[in-house]
């Protein structure tokens, strides 16, 4: 059978931030092949799958994959061989049971995830597929129309993702007006390219951080750079609220500890209440459209009062809080928790679990954002095809940096290659097709 898995190879690669990750590759019988480079995170929720480092000091500081990579060659690829690439769930199952843990901590969900979507890739191209119509079909979505991404450039980032910059992870630009993905693409860099030139001309450093935005040292305050975004929208020419929404990725776990949001730009500690308090003075400011990990990874009861505050005029958006688990998401769903989440195949592990964790958002109406990661992004364009899959309605990347952008540039091909049976997610974005 031509779509027998004939070998299963992993390979350590570098990551966008140097530190290692790795690259599988699955072969057919056939002759198919398929890759796939794994990412992950440098501000990782406490709830994340397990990535499998090798401890190892004297090599990369302790961050080498070597030992994933043996996982993979060793213990993986015997039990795949032979098997279908086009029985992804089973394959997906089989390594879950093998790695018998909760958070895959056995064989590393670096491995896992390696291995699952480089099976997806090898048996899209032995369909002769585009791999998103391989997942619609693999996952019996019935979803027919195709309904692109907006994109959530990020504009200004500090947090774990600068040195020195603000306390708020991330600033983010969201064009939402265009009408195609090519021209919101071009909306959200004219913006971006807009601020480089009022950072430069305030004094202000215009060099990027981790995920390709500016990250300025010399800001006063974490409310300034909505301030400059907003005016870096009107200079390129749009029109703030209509055509570009502003978004915010707080990853609030990260600024929390002994029970207080500490903003050290401002030499401030805040409640829970305090923020909440805070984004709403914000939201009422400002034309947010989107939330993020505004407060800590378990602090579920404030999390609700945010929502039930401020939900109805900004999307409530979960990262660490949901962990692109299912179980998590059906827990926010259920106490009303928000109405977006983050989705990182990483965080999970398979694709499998990542298709059901969107499922499960698009069910109850939830929005679904497939992300980059922040520190060790990598060249590969799967998550775009995934979001492309699922009919997601945004899509976050950062606006530069070649790991980035080239996801960008795989969503206009795929727009290209679409014509006109692509539309976009639009202002229309909140209504789940
Ligand atoms: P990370 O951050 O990938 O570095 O964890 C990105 C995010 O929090 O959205
Ligand atoms: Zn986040």
């Amino acid at each position: 059978m031509k779509s027998r898995i004939k070998s299963v190879k992993a390979r350590e690669i570098l990551s966008s931030g140097s530190d290692p990750s790795l690259e599988v590759k699955v072969s057919l019988e056939s002759g198919a092949n398929g890759f796939f480079s794994v990412p992950y995170g440098a501000s990782a929720g406490s709830h994340e799958a397990f990535v499998l480092l090798d401890g190892d000091k004297n090599r990369f500081f302790g961050k080498g994959m070597l030992k994933a990579v043996e996982n993979i060659n060793k213990k993986i690829a015997p039990k795949l061989k032979g098997m279908s690439a086009f029985n992804q769930k089973e394959i997906d199952k089989k390594m879950i049971e093998l790695d018998g843990t909760e958070n895959k901590r056995n064989l590393g969900a670096n491995a896992i995830l390696g291995v699952s979507v480089a099976v997806a890739c090898a048996a899209a191209q032995e369909k002769k597929m585009q791999l998103y119509d391989y997942i619609r079909g693999a996952f019996n979505l019935k979803i027919k129309k195709y309904v692109l991404p907006n994109p959530m450039m990020v504009a200004i980032e500090g947090g774990k993702h600068a040195d020195k910059s603000t306390d708020f992870q991330e600033y983010l630009v969201s064009p939402i007006g265009k009408g195609t993905v090519k021209e919101n693409v071009r909306c959200g860099i004219e913006v971006y390219l807009s601020l480089k030139k009022l950072l430069k001309e305030k004094g202000l450093s215009a060099n990027v951080g981790n995920e390709g935005a500016f990250a300025p040292s010399g800001l006063a305050n974490n409310e300034l750079p909505i301030a400059l975004i907003l005016e870096a929208i009107e200079k390129a020419g749009y029109k703030a609220g209509q055509e570009v929404g502003i978004s915010l990725d707080i990853a609030a776990s990260e600024i929390f500890s002994d029970g207080k949001y500490r903003l050290k730009k401002e030499g401030k500690a805040l409640s829970s209440l305090e923020m909440i308090g805070l984004f709403e003075e914000w939201a009422e400011k400002y034309p947010i459209i989107m939330l993020e990990d505004a407060l800590h990874e378990d602090d579920w009861e404030n999390w609700q009062k945010l929502n039930a505050a401020i939900g109805k005029k900004v999307a409530i958006v979960a990262d660490d809080l949901t962990t692109t688990n299912p179980k998590r998401l059906a827990k926010a769903i259920e106490t009303k928790s928000g109405s977006a989440t983050i989705i990182k195949l990483n965080q999970i592990g398979t694709l499998s679990e990542t298709l059901e964790t969107c499922l499960l958002a698009r069910k109850n109406g939830w929005i679904t954002i497939i992300s980059h990661r922040g520190g060790g992004e990598t060249n590969d364009t799967a998550m775009v095809d995934l979001a492309v899959a699922v009919n997601s309605a945004f899509i976050k990347v950062g606006p530069s940096r070649g790991e980035r952008v080239c996801k960008y540039n795989r969503l206009m091909e795929i727009e290209e290659t679409l014509g006109k049976k692509a539309e976009t997610a639009g202002k229309e974005f909140r209504k789940i097709n």
